[in-house]
Parts: C-alpha cells; structure tokens; sequence
C-alpha cells in the first residue's frame, strides 16, 4: 500500500475513534475491518487500500440487489432531477404506485402502507397501531427476538443486554421461547393486542421457525382477539427463497413490516402495511395520528418500486433459493471438515447463519475471511453464529470462493485457539 493511501485509512480512522465512536473503532478493527470503503458494485466492495471484498454480509439483507443496481440507480437519478423530496402538502406519484405494488405483492388483504426511514420505525408504528387498534396494551415478543432499537421497538426485542440500561421501557411486554406455539398459547390474555414474530429470528442467531409454527400463531391470535404482527425486516422480498417469510406458512398477518432490501440498496425506506380493519381502527378519526416528514418520499418510493420490479421480474426469490441450497451445502462440506468447533449450519434461502461452540473461533473467522477478502459478521444477539447473507444476486463462482475463504479461516481460528490453550 502507498504512504498516501495509508495515511489516508488512517486519518479516517482516527476522526470515527475520536468523534463516532471510539469503541465500535477498536471492534472494526480488531475484527478485521481496518479499511476504508470507496465504492461498491454488485456483490463487490473496493476498499481504500485498493482490496475487493466479496459482501456476503449484505448490509444484514439491505443489499438483495447487491450494489448500485443499475435500474435502482437510474429511478433514483430520474426523481433527483425532478423532486427529490415532497411538499407533503400535494399527492406524489412514486408513494401512489408503490403501495399499490405492495398491496398486490403481500398476502390477502394487506392494503394500506405506512412509510418510515427504517426498520425500528415500521416496527414502532406496527405497535402503536396494534394498541390503537385493539384497545389493549400489552404485547408477546420472544427470547432472541430484534425487532430494532428505538425505545418501543427496543421494549420487544428480546436480549437483556441491549434493553436493560434504557429501563423501563414499554410495559406489558412479555418474552416466551422461539418456536413453542404452545408458550404463546399460555401467555396470551385479554389485554394481549399482539404477537410480534420473525420467521426467521435474525439476530437471534438465523434461526427458521419450524414449519406450522407462524400458522399456529395466526390462530392463536385470532382466536383471542390479539393481533399478529410479523417483522418482515430482514425475511422479506425473497431473501428466505419466497417473496414473504409468511409464504412458507402460507399466513396473512393483520400487520407486517419491512425495509432493509426495500429501498433496493440505494435509499433507506421502511413500511408498515396493516389490513383494512386495523387501518381503521387507527387512522378514522385522525388521518394524521401517526406521521413521518420523511417517510414514503418520492426517492425512496422510486428506489423501492424498481426493486420490487426487479426481484419480481428477475425471480429473485428462486435464485435465493438455489444459491442458498449451494452455499447451505457448502457450509455443510466445511462443518465436517472443521469438526465440533461447528455446532450447526442453518438457514432459508439466503438468510443462512453457521453456529460455532466457541465466540473466539467465530471472531476469529471473521476476522480470517476479512483478511481474505470476503465480509462477514456475527448476529447480534449470538455472536457465535456467523451469518450469511449475501446479495440475492449472487453467483455460483462467488458462493464456491466465498466458501473455500470460509473453510480455510475457520480452520486457521481453530488451529489458532488450539495454540493458545496449549502454551
Ligand atoms: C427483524 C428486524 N426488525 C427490525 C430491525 C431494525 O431495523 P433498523 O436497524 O433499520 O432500525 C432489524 C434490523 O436488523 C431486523 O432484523
């Protein structure tokens, strides 16, 4: 690497240590993340030091159409030169045929939309909309759940770390195990207004719901009068291999929320789309009860319509299917390679997490792939799984690298550790 470049890493690094964040730059860092990125395209990330990574990180699902897609692109460069932003006074366009796309693409009646700027604002409307739709005020989340971190969507996510210096939070939240239909059964109650799930608990540690489970929940709700809110966050626009998480129990929920891949990893955009009888039940009396200035504004209506376009036209669903069942298998070959320090290799479609017995071996990996060139990183709430989560777009040749890169590093942090304990 050239002075120059190096100096210019460093200077970079330096400003987020002394005015971002200096803890989360020493975490960088010591997890291999030392660098600087400068532009990226398709499954690739070029890096300062003039290193291409391979993204199997994905932006924790943001990017399904990888970097810069050229389509997403050129919608957002149209609506920049014409009105980026909206008076909010007059109707627009973009906001008018996008929630008539997402009507027509989420299950059964889902039909109006509500539009934030990220995933914990379309989780913190999909709780107060629940509330105002039912009367009640408690909800059902479940241990390992992420469901964001502003202060309601905090109150349902489900690890003691994160919540417990911002107590108290919301009251009447209560956690039951992940994947037990039953423990719901047992929790909910008269005030109950909903259950808030994940098909795949992400952060959780990529753990699929097993199959019947959101089906089961659908009928618990219904049967209590409490509604059924579903995260689609992360699940959602084909990352699982269908074009829902809900698809694969076949349910309608009375509210699901979405973002990440929304904004077809050109603009940040969240939403919340809720069925008739709950919109209701909110906005009747006031239609400006809950409101975003930024929410649904005409470029991130514009990125979000081309991506639903192109994940529909382009079948990315499928592909999410096909290269998830390869680089599911990949792991596997790897996992028996490497032995018992891989306790399981898990997923859905690209949503696929791989979890080691031991923390430092998988901080250790990641660290080794980084090296390698390819970007990883561990789910939040269990940092000894290793997630993938790649763009849906991505190739056969680029699982096959990343896999190889994937073996050799889990290898080398084993060897390491073994070391260590031996001295
Ligand atoms: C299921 C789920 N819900 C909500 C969120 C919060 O999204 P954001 O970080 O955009 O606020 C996430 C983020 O990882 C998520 O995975």
């Amino acid at each position: 690497m050239i002075a120059d470049t190096e100096a210019h890493i460093d200077e970079v690094i330096e400003k987020y240590s002394k005015y971002v964040n200096p803890g989360l730059t020493k975490l960088l860092q010591f997890g291999g993340f030392g660098d600087v990125e400068m532009e990226a395209l398709g499954c690739e990330v070029t890096l300062a030091s003039g290193t291409t990574c391979l993204d199997f990180l994905g932006g924790y699902g943001v990017f399904a159409l990888g970097h810069r897609n050229p389509r997403v692109v050129e919608a957002v460069h149209r609506q920049l030169d014409r009105m980026p932003l909206s008076t909010r006074a007059f109707f627009h366009e973009p906001q008018a045929i996008l929630s008539e796309m997402l009507a027509k693409c989420t299950p059964g009646n889902l039909t109006y939309s509500f539009y934030s700027n990220s995933g914990a604002e379309a989780v913190e409307a999909a709780l107060k909309f629940a509330r105002a739709a039912t009367g009640r005020t408690e909800f059902i989340s479940t241990e390992g759940a992420y469901h964001g971190k502003s202060l309601g969507a905090l109150s349902v996510t489900g690890r003691q770390k994160y919540r417990l210096p911002f107590e108290p939070l919301i009251p009447g939240v209560s956690f039951v195990p992940y994947n037990s239909a039953d423990a719901i059964n047992e929790q909910i109650g008269a005030n109950t207004a909903a259950v808030i799930i994940e098909t795949v608990q992400g952060e959780g540690g990529i753990i699929p719901a097993l199959p019947g489970y959101i089906s089961d929940i659908r009928d618990i709700c219904s049967k209590n009068g409490s509604l059924l809110i579903v995260d689609e966050v992360q699940t959602g626009l084909g990352r699982t291999g269908l074009m829902w998480g809900v698809d694969h129990d076949g349910v309608v929920p009375d509210i699901m929320t979405m973002a990440k891949a929304l904004g077809g990893g050109v603009m940040p955009i969240g939403a919340t789309i809720t069925t008739p009888e709950v919109w209701e039940g909110v906005f009747r009396e006031n239609p400006y009860i809950h409101t975003s200035t930024f929410g649904g504004n005409p470029m991130a209506c514009a990125a979000a319509i081309a991506a639903l376009q192109i994940i529909q036209e382009d079948n990315l669903s499928q592909a999410a299917f096909l290269m998830g069942s390869r680089l599911i298998s990949g792991l596997k070959n790897v996992q028996a390679l490497v032995g018992e320090s891989i306790k399981e290799v898990r997923g859905q479609g690209l949503m696929i997490g791989v979890e080691f017995s031991i923390q430092d071996v998988a901080e250790l990996t990641i660290n080794g792939m980084a090296r390698r060139g390819v970007i990883a990183g561990y789910t939040l709430n269990n940092p000894r799984v290793i997630r993938f989560e790649p763009p849906l777009i991505v190739s056969e040749e680029q699982i096959d690298a990343a896999v190889n890169i994937f073996s050799e590093s889990a290898l080398e942090a084993v060897e390491m550790l073994e070391g260590i304990e031996s001295i």
